[in-house]
């Protein structure tokens, strides 16, 4: 994913460009210093600048950050919004305002990239715009601001030549020293320096290519405690061969709130999901279904639909008690490089005690789908990218402030892991679920 900025400016420098075509308009041609430049900077450079954001191993691989760079992407960029495939944002257009991090173009914004592109793409006075954007160049600046603690998996790691796939487990002990007292965590950032495809880290939080770091609401939260064990759940996948092996040493930033803050919400995450799927060879469009009930009213928070290569679509919907239903959140065309967490805007969504949640995804194994590595496969439950899976990882808590039971549980959740790891996982304590964890995770690595 990370390329040369450099190199990728030559190549796409030597591409011809369209000669300008302005003698068709009766609106004059928008210009860079006048109209795209601040279009860019409110809606890709976050991303598309050096140095942009790393959201999961998503590196834009190009800055448009001034007009010569961004010049020669002219007609890509035209192209590119066009489709709808940038910004990337995957929910269907029904959502429009509903999810905080949202990305998308107004019309007129749509517009005015592809009049640039088709017009000759030109600069226009240097004096006729509002002055360019300064971002931080900082290389070891968080997002999240400046950190009240950093942690790490413990170890340097090494992936080597031969692996495309890898799952490792670490833990590392939260000591005195390093939280002398429980904190709430108010945001968390987590920065891998090998290929981490994705990882699990609770109560840190997780990653998936494409999303950006947790910033919880005032109020929102999770407990840290001294003597904690972390949990890092990590997913390493790299192009095998030879000088391919690499080092990782991913580490976390965490920011609190203030000591002796107790936010209102504690905020949980339940995975809603399925094993025992099997996906026919060439099927275009092969169904599953589950669900989760809620036994207490309920802040929703969030969703992150998860699926491998041959992932389709995903639907979020609830059914609530008095008959009603609303689509919480469809994803109609699923990539698997986005997995984004579709974060509600501050406050969430209530819902009431008896609301079921129906979580719809859909695989597409035929040859017309580009992403399928195997069309003549049946496709299970697995690991590897190669292999499925099906989450909908659903961010939600107790609508009742201070509220500290854990009665509120997706139900389907337990049954999801007694299912997988043939124990009755609601009575271990947590020590004994971190190491029934470990062993399978163990038992997976042994297996592979
Ligand atoms: C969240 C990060 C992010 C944002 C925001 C974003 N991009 Fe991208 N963009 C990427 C990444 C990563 C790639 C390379 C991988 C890909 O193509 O999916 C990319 C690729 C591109 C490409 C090259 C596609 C090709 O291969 O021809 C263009 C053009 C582009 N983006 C335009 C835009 C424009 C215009 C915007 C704003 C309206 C935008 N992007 C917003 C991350 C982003």
């Amino acid at each position: 994913m990370k390329q040369a900025i450099g190199s990728l400016l030559v190549v796409a420098l030597a591409a011809p460009l369209p000669a300008a075509n302005n003698n068709d308009t009766t609106e004059p041609t928008p210009t860079w210093y006048g109209d795209v430049q601040s279009i860019l900077e409110q809606e890709c450079q976050v991303c598309h600048r050096s140095n942009g954001a790393n959201l999961g191993g998503m590196v834009a691989p190009m800055a448009f950050t001034n007009y010569l760079q961004t010049r020669p992407w002219a007609r890509a960029i035209a192209r590119q919004v066009e489709s709808g495939l940038m910004p990337p944002w995957h929910a269907a257009p029904r959502h429009r305002g509903v999810f905080e991090n949202e990305r998308s173009l107004t019309k007129e914004q749509k517009a005015t990239l592809i009049a640039w592109a088709s017009g000759g793409a030109p600069p226009g006075n240097p004096a006729g715009g509002p002055p360019a954007r300064v971002w931080e160049a900082d290389d070891d600046a968080w997002a999240i601001g400046e950190p009240d603690l950093v942690i790490d998996i413990g170890e340097d790691y090494f992936i080597e030549d031969d692996v495309q796939d890898r799952n490792v487990v670490f833990q590392t002990v939260i000591t005195e020293e390093m939280l002398p007292e429980p904190r709430w965590i108010k945001a968390s950032e987590f920065r891998p320096s090998g290929p981490v495809h994705h990882l699990l880290a609770p109560p840190l939080g997780f990653i998936l290519p494409g999303n950006d770091p947790l910033v919880h609401d005032d109020g929102f939260g999770t407990l840290l405690e001294p003597g904690m064990t972390i949990i890092w759940d990590m997913h390493y996948h790299k192009e095998p061969g030879p000088g391919t092996g690499v080092w990782d040493r991913t580490s976390a930033a965490l920011k609190f709130y203030p000591s002796g803050y107790r936010p209102d919400h504690a905020i949980k995450n339940a995975a809603m999901g399925k094993f025992d799927f099997e996906i026919p060879p060439g099927d275009p469009h092969y169904v599953a279904t589950t669900w989760a009930r809620f036994d207490r009213d309920a802040i929703l928070l969030g969703y992150t639909p998860h699926m491998h290569l041959r992932g389709k679509s995903a639907r979020f919907l609830a059914k609530y008690p008095d008959g009603t239903e609303e689509v919480l959140l469809d994803v109609p065309r699923y990539d698997f490089n986005w997995q984004t967490q579709y974060k509600y805007r501050a406050g969430g969504k209530r819902i009431p005690a008896g609301t079921e949640i129906e979580l719809t995804v859909a695989w597409d194994n035929s040859a017309d789908n580009p992403s399928n590595p195997d069309p003549t496969k049946t496709v299970l439950y697995g690991q590897p990218t190669t292999s499925e899976m099906m989450y909908g990882v659903v961010s939600f808590t107790d609508a009742e402030p201070g509220y500290d039971g854990s009665d509120t549980i997706l139900e389907e959740f337990y049954h999801l892991l007694n299912e997988r790891f043939g124990v009755d996982w609601e009575s271990l304590s947590r020590e004994e679920q971190a190491r029934v964890f470990t062993e399978y995770h163990a038992e997976r690595r042994r297996t592979q």
